[in-house]
C-alpha cells in the first residue's frame, strides 16, 4: 500500500518521531511505501510532496519540529479544496491518509474521513493536551518540562529582587500547561482559561506572600481572562481556522498587580520556547507508540480512527470523538492545586 503522512497546525516535539514509527514499521513489517506531504493540508491540497523512506526518517528522533514541515492551511475553506486533495492523493497513488494534528487538522481528517470517503488514520499532537479520547497529547510533557524549568529559575531572581514574576504559558483554551507546570514549579498563583480570575484576589494572593517574606510566582495560561473581561489578544489577526492571535494577559496582569499592590513586577512569556526542540523521553516514548499504532490501523484498513492513550495503552477511537469536545482542566483538580495560592 502506498501511504502519505501530514502534520498538521502548531508543531510540537514528538512529530518526527511518530513519522518515523510510522515509516520503520511500515516498511520493515508490511512491505508499505509512503509520500509525505509538506506543510499540513497544504501538501495534499497543492500536490506538494517529499521522499518519505527509511534513509529519510534515520536519526530525526531526537529533533524537534517535523520534517514534512506544518500549517494552518484549512482545506475545507479553499474552493474546491476536497476535490483537490482527493485528485492529488489519486495521482500519487496514495491508498490510505496519515493526519498527525490537534483539534483542527484532526477535525478536517474526520470529515474527510466520515464524509468524502477519504481514507485518514488521525494521531493526536498538540503541546496544550486539550484533545478529548486520549490521556495525554505527545508535545505536552515537554512543554511542561520547559515551563517548570523556567519557573525554578525566576524563582530566584524574584527572591533576589523582591518583586512579582508573572510567567505566561501556553494553552488557548485549556489550562493543562499552566496547571502542571505550576504545580511543579511552585507557583503561588496559576490562573487558567477554564475559570475566570478575579484580579482582587490575585493581588491579595500576591501580598500574602509577600507578607511571608517569600516572592511571588503566578503562573497564567495565554487564553485565562479576568472576571469582568476578555482574552487579551497580540492583534486582530486570524488563522484560517478562525483562531485569534494570544499573548498579553501576562503583560496586563504584571501592570495590574504594580498599580493595586505597590508591588514591582515583571512579565516572562514562554511562548514558542514551549515547543521548540528536542522532545522529553515521555514524549518520544508516547510518539513512537502512536507511529507504530497507526500504521497498524492503516494496515487493518480500519480507517476514521485515531490513536489514543488509555492508562498505559493504545487504543483506537473514532477521529470525531477526539474532535468534537475540548478535554479542559477539571474544576475539581483546579480547586486541588489551589491550596499552594498565595
Ligand atoms: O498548538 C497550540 C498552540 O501552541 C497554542 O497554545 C497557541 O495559542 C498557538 O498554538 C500558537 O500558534 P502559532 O504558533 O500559530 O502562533
Amino acid at each position: 500500500m502506498r501511504v502519505g503522512v501530514l502534520t498538521g497546525g502548531g508543531d510540537c516535539p514528538g512529530l518526527n518521531a511518530v513519522i518515523r514509527g510510522v515509516v520503520r514499521k511500515g516498511v520493515q513489517e508490511y512491505g508499505h511505501d509512503f509520500v509525505g506531504f509538506r506543510d499540513g493540508w497544504r501538501g495534499p491540497l497543492e500536490g506538494d510532496t517529499v521522499r518519505l523512506d527509511i534513509p529519510a526518517v534515520r536519526g530525526i528522533l531526537p529533533r524537534g519540529g517535523t520534517i514534512l514541515g506544518s500549517s494552518r492551511t484549512n482545506p475545507l475553506k479553499m474552493e474546491d479544496g476536497i476535490r483537490r486533495i482527493k485528485d492529488n492523493l489519486a495521482k500519487q497513488e496514495v491508498e490510505a491518509l496519515i493526519a498527525i494534528g490537534g483539534e483542527d487538522t484532526l477535525g478536517v481528517a474526520a470529515r474527510l474521513s466520515d464524509e468524502y470517503g477519504v481514507p485518514c488514520v488521525g494521531v493526536p499532537k498538540t503541546i496544550d493536551n486539550d484533545l478529548s479520547a486520549t490521556d495525554y497529547t505527545f508535545g505536552f510533557d515537554t512543554a511542561v518540562g520547559i515551563a517548570t524549568e523556567a519557573i525554578d529559575r525566576l524563582h530566584t531572581t524574584a527572591e533576589s529582587h523582591m518583586r512579582v514574576l508573572v510567567v505566561e504559558v501556553m494553552g488557548r483554551h485549556a489550562g493543562w500547561i499552566a496547571v502542571h507546570s505550576g504545580l511543579a514549579g511552585g507557583a503561588n498563583v496559576i490562573l487558567i482559561p477554564e475559570h475566570r480570575f478575579d484580579i482582587e484576589q490575585v493581588c491579595a494572593w500576591v501580598t500574602s506572600r509577600f507578607k511571608a517574606s517569600y516572592a511571588p510566582i503566578v503562573v497564567v495560561a495565554e487564553g485565562a481572562m479576568p472576571k469582568d473581561g476578555d482574552v487579551v489578544l497580540k492583534d486582530g489577526s486570524l488563522d484560517s481556522f478562525g483562531h485569534v492571535r494570544l499573548s498579553g494577559v501576562g503583560e496586563w496582569l504584571a501592570k495590574e498587580i504594580e498599580k493595586r499592590t505597590g508591588k514591582e513586577a515583571r512579565t516572562t512569556v514562554l511562548g514558542h520556547v514551549q515547543r521548540g526542540g528536542t522532545p522529553s523521553a515521555f514524549d518520544r516514548w508516547l510518539a513512537t507508540r502512536f507511529g507504530l499504532h497507526a500504521i497498524d490501523a492503516v494496515h487493518e484498513r480500519d480507517f476514521g480512527k485515531m490513536v489514543a492513550l488509555r492508562g498505559t495503552d493504545i487504543v483506537r477511537v473514532p477521529i470525531a470523538d477526539a474532535t468534537s469536545r475540548l478535554k479542559t482542566v477539571d474544576p475539581e483538580l483546579y480547586a486541588e492545586v489551589g491550596v499552594f495560592f498565595g
